[in-house]
């Protein structure tokens, strides 16, 4: 008898023709609406895997509630909304998919940073609201990328892919993470400094960290303080990492000059989240990985987790033991 699975979004075909092929599956049908909790429950009873994205809170009830879960396959690198202690404890696997979507991430932290620093948004907007009558000499003026300094605080494969790029673009390079990285410093041409001294130093602030009630406003107002006032802070990460309503204050009163964010401590935002009322925040709803390539490869590496797992497999990419 086959093994059945829920899957909890309308994922594209060929992935789920390849879940077909080995498993009995039920998906949640819609595209862009999260299964709502009492599907999610329901429909988890019975199965052996739970292929879920980061819109999904698979905690103790939903993990207690499907007595014969073998796996979990998040459908993300961050694996937040899962109790990985709770599942653990029951001996289910659970898995992430790293790695293929590294660079992709990489360039859009590097396309937030750039598009912040020259006022990329701002000044489309600008030009498509009727607003350009001639070219001046301080008009939408932005900071300097070249030869800046750049902290990346989170020296993952995600932070060291930006640390790459950055050194393309002739930046120095800082890093903060909890152990040095001694080996790396010399290969990627990045210096290592305490928490408060990279914040000071830098021009751009990239926080690459994954998110665990650890961090939770990592970046708070203390931090925010120690920024320059020309400095630019960049979230690609977990919106819970930044303190929100500090950043906001920060930049309302000029302490520092800018933002680029990609996530939310509660996400999906509405059009009228304070950050978004400020012309110097680029804000994006959480595209890191989004290229079509990276997506179908992240959706098939999550595949793969629970095809091998629910066959007697390792795991490709668990992230717990
Ligand atoms: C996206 O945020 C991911 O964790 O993959």
């Amino acid at each position: 008898m086959k093994s059945s699975i829920f899957i909890t979004r309308k994922l594209p075909d060929e992935i789920v023709k390849s879940l077909e092929q080995h498993f009995d599956i039920k998906m949640w049908e819609e595209e862009d609406t999260p299964v709502p909790r009492s599907v999610l429950l329901r429909e988890t009873k019975d199965v052996e895997g739970i292929y879920c994205l980061l819109t999904d809170t698979i905690d103790e009830e939903v993990i207690e509630g499907a007595p014969h879960l073998k796996v979990i396959s998040n459908m993300a690198v961050g694996f937040n909304n899962i109790d990985i202690g709770a599942a653990e404890q029951r001996g289910i696997v659970v898995t992430n998919t790293p790695g293929v979507l590294t660079e992709t991430t990489a360039d859009l932290t590097f396309t937030l940073l750039m598009s912040t620093a020259r006022r990329i948004v701002e000044a489309s907007d600008f030009l498509r609201n009727g607003n350009w009558d001639t070219w001046s000499p301080m008009l939408l003026t932005g900071q300097e990328i070249h030869g800046s300094t750049l902290g990346i605080i989170g020296l993952g494969r995600i932070g060291e892919a930006v640390a790459r790029r950055a050194r393309g673009f002739g930046m120095d390079l800082l890093y903060y993470n909890r152990s040095r990285k001694t080996e790396k410093e010399e290969e990627l041409g990045i210096q290592y400094r305490e928490l408060h001294e990279l914040l000071k130093e830098s021009d751009f602030v990239c926080v690459m960290i994954p998110y665990s009630p650890h961090v939770h406003h990592f970046i708070g107002k203390d931090e925010l303080a120690l920024m320059n006032k020309e400095a630019i802070l960049i979230n690609t990460s977990r919106g819970g990492i930044v303190d929100e309503e500090a950043l906001y204050e920060a930049l309302v009163n000029k302490q520092i000059w800018g933002a680029g964010l990609d996530v939310f401590e509660e996400e999906p935002v509405s059009a009228d989240h304070p950050l978004l009322s400020l012309p110097n925040v680029v804000t994006l709803p959480h595209i890191g990985s989004a290229s079509v390539k990276t997506r179908l490869q992240m959706a098939q590496l999550a595949a793969d987790n629970i095809i091998h797992v629910l066959n007697d497999k390792s795991p490709l990419t668990p992230v717990n033991s």
